[in-house]
């Protein structure tokens, strides 16, 4: 790790959060910690975040229990120079990103929040995200939706949505600092719990910029998507 009292100019820190239980995954780690190809989940994520020339530092954020694993097991072992700090996480992913959020230093122009259970993104999608947030204060990677999409209740459909409006957003969501600390502390203050950081600043009705990415910036959630990552990144 970098010396967290180095004094050099930060202007875009990563939060990367990793402090989940992965429920959907199963097995005994969490999947930010499962093997693939030999090197755990979060280790594949954090070299995209080192070798992005648009990042300045990685703040990450783990479960209490795991902090010292990291720490030992494996920060120890990758010299990772943009790793300023890992800090304990909470129990939702806002409260995560909320720790990060409050570890970093008020001179921190841009923020970029990414999943650890993302490791298939690639660092010249994160560039063109964080570029993205600095033109227009909030952005994030998105893929178009390609499947027809319909609303249900109670198995029957009620509606088909017109797909060409429709993206699902992935990570990572790049924001000015300010904006996001405003996000956090209105939706702290309105008791609000949404599922990603947009949605909060889209609450103070502020732009999110979409910036299309590529489905293989999939979330890991099941089992079976371990082995969809490994043919991503090491290919044949
Ligand atoms: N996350 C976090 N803190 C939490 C919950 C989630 O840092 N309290 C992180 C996860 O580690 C993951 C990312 O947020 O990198 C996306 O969350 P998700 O895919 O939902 O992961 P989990 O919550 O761990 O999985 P599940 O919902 O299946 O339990
Ligand atoms: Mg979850």
């Amino acid at each position: 790790m970098s010396n967290p009292g180095s004094l050099r100019a930060v202007s875009t820190s990563a939060i990367i959060v990793a402090a989940g239980q992965g429920q959907r995954f199963g097995g005994e780690t969490p999947k930010q910690f499962a093997l693939l190809g030999g090197k755990p989940v979060l280790v594949w994520t954090l070299r995209q975040f080192e070798t992005c020339p648009e990042i300045d530092e990685v703040v990450i954020v783990v479960h209490q229990d795991w902090l010292q694993q990291v720490k030992a097991d494996i920060l120890a072992h990758e010299q990772f120079q943009k790793v300023s700090r890992v800090v304990p996480g909470g129990v939702e992913r806002q409260d995560s990103v909320s720790a990060g959020l409050s570890s970093l230093s008020a001179s921190v122009e841009y923020v970029a929040v990414h999943d650890a259970a993302r490791p298939c993104v690639r660092a010249e999608a994160i560039s063109r995200v964080v570029l993205a947030g600095r033109a227009y204060g909030a952005a994030t990677l998105a893929v178009a939706i390609n499947d027809t999409v319909k609303r249900v209740r109670e198995q029957v459909v009620c509606e088909t949505l017109d797909r060409s409006s429709l993206w699902a957003v992935q990570t990572p969501q790049v924001f000015k600092y300010d904006l996001l600390i405003q996000a956090y502390r209105a939706a702290s203050k309105d008791h609000v719990y949404l599922t990603d950081d947009s949605a909060l600043v889209e609450r103070l009705d502020y732009p999110v910029r979409i910036v299309e990415g590529d489905s293989d910036n999939f979330k890991l959630t099941v089992p079976g998507d371990i082995k969809r990552a490994e043919s991503i990144l090491i290919p044949g």
